[in-house]
């Protein structure tokens, strides 16, 4: 039996339909910006496989980071004892942060990262005795993942559809634009005495359709919150680590968060990680001698040290000119590919840029998730040697950052011929 026939048999993938589900791919290797299948065929992996990988596949330099850790240490109990890993990359990744964050809560994935957020600010209102602020504003056509709370605070989607009746209640924002940001305001206002967090992914919803929004009015929105002592909640896990040009989107903005949440290219995507940081106001609401105070949250694997390695080695990586420099240049290439998209004529539409992030969607059928023409998309890029993976209609780009100008050319060039024969050669 093929690898792909014996998955079929005991395997079920994530976010796939399964009935007639297309068979996956065997990936044997991955190297820089390229995934090998089995075949022998290669593929640029044109969105960091989930735009988690930041350096590339088999990193080197990460890999032997992971190997001698794993010999040295490669799991402990976090409650009662610490580790080097761990502690070096709470004391690196603080003073990094946009904002004076001062208390790193490690946990294992995106959506804990959010969801330890959440629960650090609604009981920080609780420890003060304010038990009535627990409401939590977000945005629609947010996603902060895949657990209770995160779908939560998620739009009401395809993704939720089965648990609404389960899900709490939350005060959703539209965001931000010119024509609607006084009635935004004004509803912070309203609800801000019975509030405890604003959760928002800062100027790039990513899962919701790669939707970007405005710096300036994004800021008036978390200012105002602030002025309400509503604690805001930055989820960085897909914007933070350079992915919109600067190392996290909230950089852009004047008032920064309370916690940020991260996670996806923390460890440069090779091992899963969450990190929640908060400032020293939320930790203090903690500092209590009353044992019910305490924040009861943790998992098995919290700062996982072989993780926590892998964060430290990314780091050393990511903060090199040479690639702070990939950064940039990506982001320009990625610019000057919007702008021809623009003069073409193509079947595109709202072609947007945010550093290294270029999306538009198909002008074909409805902006969703389930808009069967992304597995169109998928299926001919793979054959140009290309990976993407459209949210519905929405095609985006997120390479990572050893990403070769040539390979760069070949990723346009190879979208570039799938939009202008899409709808001569797909129907
Ligand atoms: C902004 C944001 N928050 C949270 C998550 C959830 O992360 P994970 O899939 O690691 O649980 C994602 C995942 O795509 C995300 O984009």
């Amino acid at each position: 039996m093929t690898l792909a026939e014996r998955d079929r048999l005991y395997i079920w993938h994530p976010f796939t339909r399964q009935k007639d589900m297309p068979a996956p791919i065997p990936i044997v290797r991955g190297k820089n910006t390229l995934l090998f299948d089995e075949a022998g065929n290669s593929y640029i992996d044109a969105i960091s496989s989930w735009w988690v990988t930041l350096h590339g596949h088999g990193n080197d330099y990460i890999a032997k980071k992971l190997y001698q850790q794993a010999l040295q240490l490669e799991q402990v109990i976090f409650a009662g004892f610490t580790h080097e890993p761990a502690v070096s990359l709470a004391e690196r990744l603080l003073p990094l942060l946009p904002g004076s964050f001062n208390r790193i809560f490690f946990s294992d994935n995106g959506s804990t990262a959010t969801e330890v957020a959440m629960k650090m600010a609604v009981q920080y209102w609780w420890n003060q005795g304010q038990s009535q602020r627990k409401k939590i504003l977000a945005f629609q056509n947010a996603y902060h993942g895949d657990t209770f709370g995160a779908m939560s605070v998620s739009d009401r989607s395809v993704f939720t559809l089965a648990f609404h009746d389960l899900l709490f209640e939350v005060v959703f924002l539209e965001t931000p634009t010119p024509g609607n940001i006084t009635g935004l305001l004004a509803k912070i206002n309203e609800h801000a005495p019975e509030t405890a967090a604003f959760i928002y992914e800062p100027l790039v919803q990513g899962a919701g359709g790669m939707n970007m929004y405005d710096a300036v009015l994004l800021d008036q929105l978390i200012q105002c919150a602030q002025q309400h002592d509503i604690l805001c909640i930055a989820d960085e896990v897909m914007t933070g680590f350079g992915r919109t040009g600067k190392l996290f989107a909230s950089s852009y903005m004047q008032a920064k968060p309370d916690l940020i949440c991260l996670s996806k290219g923390l460890t440069g995507g090779t091992m899963a990680l969450g990190v929640t940081a908060c400032t020293h106001k939320v930790y203090e609401a903690y500092l209590q001698e009353d044992a019910l105070k305490t924040f009861f949250h943790g998992h098995s694997f919290t700062a996982n040290p072989l993780a926590c390695t892998a964060a430290n080695a990314s780091l050393d990586l990511l903060l090199t000119d040479t690639c702070m420099g990939s950064i940039q240049r990506i982001s320009g290439r990625i610019q000057a590919f919007a702008f021809m998209l623009q003069q073409e004529s193509l079947p595109v539409k709202d072609i947007r840029t945010l550093g290294t992030i270029l999306a538009f969607e198909i002008d074909h059928g409805k902006k969703e998730y389930l808009n069967q023409i992304s597995t169109t998309i998928t299926q001919k890029a793979l054959t140009g040697g290309v990976y993407i993976r459209p949210l519905g209609n929405t095609v985006y780009l997120m390479p990572p950052y050893c990403i070769s100008d040539e390979e760069l050319d070949t990723v346009f060039n190879t979208m570039l011929v799938i939009l202008r024969n899409l709808f001569t050669t797909a129907s």
